[in-house]
């Protein structure tokens, strides 16, 4: 069959900035935007991720609420979109589970990510098993849909194709095409860096606000933070991410917000740009981040006060994404003969 079903996940653990928009969120508003009648959409807010690491639990219901208003000021549709709390929908829980009991923690242990974090940290008793084991979450939240294509940024293509072996290997001991082993969209945008360590990408968690620019941030803070981007003391201005990873990043950011951009790539950019004064280049990006957010900002100020508009998206997805769920589980179950 041609019917394509979308899944994605953001976790509600902070208002969303501009690495998040650009590297991915972007591309979910075009998927939902150019697809055919026949495409499902469905995006989901994986708090049952944010809980990985310790929240404190009015600060996630605050960010679950103002991430979701979120997603509609970027121009999800609810009529159109599945966009749902992951929680509200416990068969994502319910089939990690069994998922589990298929997943080797052989392959769990070589992730990336895991590795950064055993590597931080000293010994694996402060380590938690969600921790290792959320990746079997992340399967269970795209295979349980039957998503056929996945919108991600390039940190998670590995998990993408830890999903793919879960459901092929599934599939293997249970039967034919119980499980659908998913197609990664890669986001066009590259990682956008952090403004104050251009070597790391910019997140949520950086414990320094001014190396991300919010979606909900107003134009003089915007203008502010990329005054203050690390650069570096040459003179031109040219596209090295290795050498220049800070106006390396300015470029990149600039290059994928501006709808007026009219260069082929980065490099022509930089030619374009070169003889600007660092100073004048990032008033030019500033106006072009300005341009992408201020109507983001200002849909999102609207609707974050609007609690009913809110609470009804979010029942109406959690509907909507418990019947989607309800079709692979009762498969499922029976295969393994629960
Ligand atoms: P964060 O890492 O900021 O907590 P999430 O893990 O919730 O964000 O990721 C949500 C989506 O945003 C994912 O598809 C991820 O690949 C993408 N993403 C996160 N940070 C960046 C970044 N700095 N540049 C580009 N894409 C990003
Ligand atoms: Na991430």
């Amino acid at each position: 069959p041609s019917a394509k079903t979308i899944f994605s996940g953001i976790q509600p653990t902070g208002v969303p900035h501009l690495g998040n928009y650009l590297g991915a969120l972007r591309q979910w508003v075009g998927l939902q935007n150019e697809a055919s009648s026949d495409t499902t959409l469905i995006y989901s807010l994986v708090d049952l991720h944010a809980i990985t690491i310790r929240q404190d639990p009015k600060q996630l219901r605050q960010w679950k609420k103002e991430s979701l208003a979120m997603l509609l000021a970027i121009g999800l549709n609810p009529q159109r979109s599945i966009i749902f709390h992951q929680s509200d929908v416990p068969a994502h829980a319910e089939l990690m589970w069994i998922l589990s009991c298929q997943a080797s923690t052989g392959y769990l242990g070589r992730m990336t990510q895991w590795k950064d974090k055993t590597a931080e940290k000293d010994g694996s008793e402060k380590l938690k098993l969600g921790l290792f084991s959320y990746p079997v979450l992340q399967a269970a939240d795209v295979l349980i849909h039957g998503a056929t294509h996945v919108p991600v940024g390039h940190d998670q293509a590995q998990h993408l194709e830890f999903a793919r072996q879960i459901a092929n290997g599934f599939n293997e001991v249970y039967g034919e095409a119980i499980l659908t082993p998913p197609e990664t969209l890669i986001s066009p945008a590259k990682r956008i860096m952090s403004l104050t360590e251009p070597e790391r990408k910019m997140s949520k968690s950086h414990p320094n606000p001014k190396s991300r620019i919010l979606l909900t941030d107003p134009d003089d803070v915007i203008r502010s933070k990329i005054k203050s981007a690390i650069t570096d003391s040459h003179k031109s201005i040219t596209y090295e991410p290795a050498r220049r990873p800070g106006v390396s990043n300015l470029l990149d950011i600039f290059y994928h917000s501006g709808e007026s951009v009219e260069t082929e790539s980065q490099e022509a950019l930089a030619a374009h740009m070169d003889g600007l004064s660092m100073r004048a280049l990032k008033e030019e990006v500033a106006m072009a981040v300005i341009e992408v957010i201020r109507p983001i900002r200002e849909r999102y100020e609207r609707l974050v006060q609007d609690e009913a508009t809110l609470k009804a998206v979010a029942e109406e997805g959690a509907e909507k994404a418990a019947i989607s769920a309800a079709v692979t589980m009762r498969h499922v179950k029976r295969a393994v003969g629960l």
